[in-house]
């Protein structure tokens, strides 16, 4: 059935962490070999395109958001040729291949970083260096906080620079560029028609926020610091300043010399839908991210109230509403939705669930999820899933401290643990030391897999009719003919612990209550998140009618 709508507005993008799909070489790591290796499953599964965490050469500091060329791939992970053959082969089965592009910093070992370090003043006028305040210049040149913790300023201790500092709003590791620079935004330009010319079909920008700071970088101290990611309440002169949409603008020209015309997302922090809705203006980026989704507890009325919002504040626009329930940046849905539900939007900590002290009940964080996928993909507009997802994978919350990759671990003085539990290699069949994820009997995987994966593993799951893999390919089967094209949301008249939406006679219904709920006389169930559904909605399951 073809879509009545350019591919990228109703599409269901599937997140490949790469790091941790699946490993070719046996290393341990994940690479585009395992990616090669999959792209049967991902055509089963019936996802319209993937997105690819940043597979570009790095040192890691940031899992791969700390770019050391951005025309290469990581050695850890294949070739440019191998690239060229993943991105023949999605296509071949008709999944289109966005990239990740990381605009608002280097690594501090791209070739820019390290000629402005030696003194090339070219070089340092790309990066924000500067002198520090108090006397002898020992204090950073703001008060701006890292997004990981500690001061977003390092020293710099050795060379032609020493005693100046450097910008970076995440790692040491990460540099920030100046944008303001002519050389910066060339360059960028000629990244993205380097991968267009080999087909990549879009970009999610990585911090679209970010990229112009307010001039003289003030302080920020009256805006609430640009911590966790999800926090942002605010204006603060690092974030969201009106000279980014010009860069975007320039985007959206090189994109539109390509036919079909290549595709933008923004994954942009910003403190309402509203702000965010300026980045699609028609001359801008193609869609964002809108995470108030993934922030909503599991409650009908909020589920309700971000719904309305995200829909409405896309509109304003002309874009497309999307949804996301995760990413490699939040703590897996399975365990969010595990534990005792606030009622209001969460914050990242609580997100983690952490400071709770309260035992994550998985079996009931497990039923809401695949709950919430019904709704998620009943929807209309875009919808992104995270690789473990559609294996219902719970976040990894007891890994041992030594293991831990993530920089915020670290930046924060070992406080926050991190997103290394939602990171973990995926299991493919039943068999240990890696559940398939890497060939070989010696192989360890980069971060240590739970002992009780096997259950969880797409081989277990094939078997088992109700599973969650089972539901998601059963729903991205129907979504084309019930949902893909249908009319808007029409909320329906029911309990208060229940949301109920219609769209052109197909109805999805949520209980996020306890109660029995009566479902209309007469519906017919198409498709269910628990099994045996007939006539009544139990607590934590959706359900999907034609009417
Ligand atoms: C957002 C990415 O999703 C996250 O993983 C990364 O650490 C930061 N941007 C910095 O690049």
């Amino acid at each position: 059935m073809a879509p009545q709508h350019p591919w990228w507005q109703t599409a269901v993008v599937y997140q490949v962490y790469i790091r941790s799909f699946a490993d070719g070489n046996g290393d341990g790591i994940g690479d585009i070999r395992g990616l090669r290796a999959r792209v049967g499953y991902l055509g089963a599964l019936g996802v319209d395109a993937i997105w690819i965490n940043p597979w570009y050469p790095s040192p890691m500091a940031d899992a791969g958001y700390d770019v050391a060329d951005y025309r290469d791939i990581e050695p850890a992970y294949g070739t440019l040729t191998e690239a060229q053959d993943l991105i023949d082969a999605a296509h071949a089965v008709g999944i289109r291949v966005i990239l990740d592009i990381v605009p608002n910093h280097t690594s501090d070992r791209h070739a820019w970083f390290e000629a402005a370090l030696a003194g090339d003043p070219a070089a340092r006028d790309r990066y924000h260096v500067r002198p520090g305040r108090g006397a002898n210049g020992e204090l950073p040149p703001n008060d701006w906080q890292s997004v990981f913790g500690g001061p977003a300023w390092t020293r710099i201790t050795d060379g032609p620079l020493q005693g100046q500092w450097y910008l970076h709003l995440f790692a040491p590791g990460q540099p920030d560029l100046n944008w303001e620079n002519p050389e910066v935004r060339a360059e960028f330009e000629d990244i993205l028609a380097f991968w267009f010319d080999r087909g990549v079909d879009g970009f999610r920008i990585d911090v679209a926020h970010g990229l112009v700071k307010a001039e003289g970088l003030p302080d920020g101290a009256q805006a609430d610091a640009p911590q966790a990611m999800l926090q942002v309440e605010a204006q603060h002169p690092a974030w969201d300043q009106d000279g980014v949409h010009d860069i975007y603008r320039g985007w959206r020209s090189v994109a539109q010399r390509y036919t079909p015309e290549r595709i933008f997302i923004a994954e942009a922090w910003v403190s309402s839908n509203e702000r965010l809705a300026r980045y699609l203006r028609p001359d801008e980026l193609h869609t964002a991210f809108q995470f108030d989704f993934l922030r909503s507890p599991w409650r009908a009325a909020n589920l309700r109230g971000v719904i309305d919002d995200a829909i409405t504040s896309a509109a304003s626009v002309g874009a497309p509403p999307t949804w996301v329930l995760s990413n490699h940046d939040v703590t897996r849905t399975v365990t969010r939705f595990s534990r005792s539900q606030p009622d209001h939007l969460v914050e990242t900590d609580w997100e983690r669930g952490r400071w709770s002290g309260e035992e994550p009940d998985h079996e009931l964080g497990r039923r809401r999820a695949r709950a919430a996928a019904l709704v998620q993909l009943a929807l209309p507009g875009t919808a992104y899933v995270y690789q473990g997802e559609e294996l219902g994978l719970e976040e990894i919350e007891d890994l041992p401290d030594d293991v831990r990759q993530d920089p915020t671990w670290a930046q924060s003085g070992f406080t926050d643990v991190g997103r290394d539990g939602c990171r973990i290699p995926l299991p493919w069949n039943e068999s240990e030391p890696t559940y398939g994820f890497a060939d070989g009997p010696d192989a360890v995987t980069w971060l240590p897999q739970p002992g009780h994966w096997a259950e969880h593993s797409v081989e277990a799951q094939e078997r088992d009719p109700d599973s969650m893999l089972h539901l998601y390919r059963a729903a991205l089967k129907l979504r084309p003919s019930l949902w893909r094209d249908a009319g808007e949301v029409t909320w329906l008249d029911v309990a208060a612990e229940v949301a109920a939406f219609d769209r052109g006679g197909a109805q999805c219904w949520v209980n996020t209550g306890t109660a029995d709920v009566t479902l209309p006389a007469g519906a017919s169930v198409v498709l269910a998140s628990s099994p045996g559904v007939d006539g009544v909605l139990p607590g934590d399951t959706a359900v999907w009618l034609q009417t």
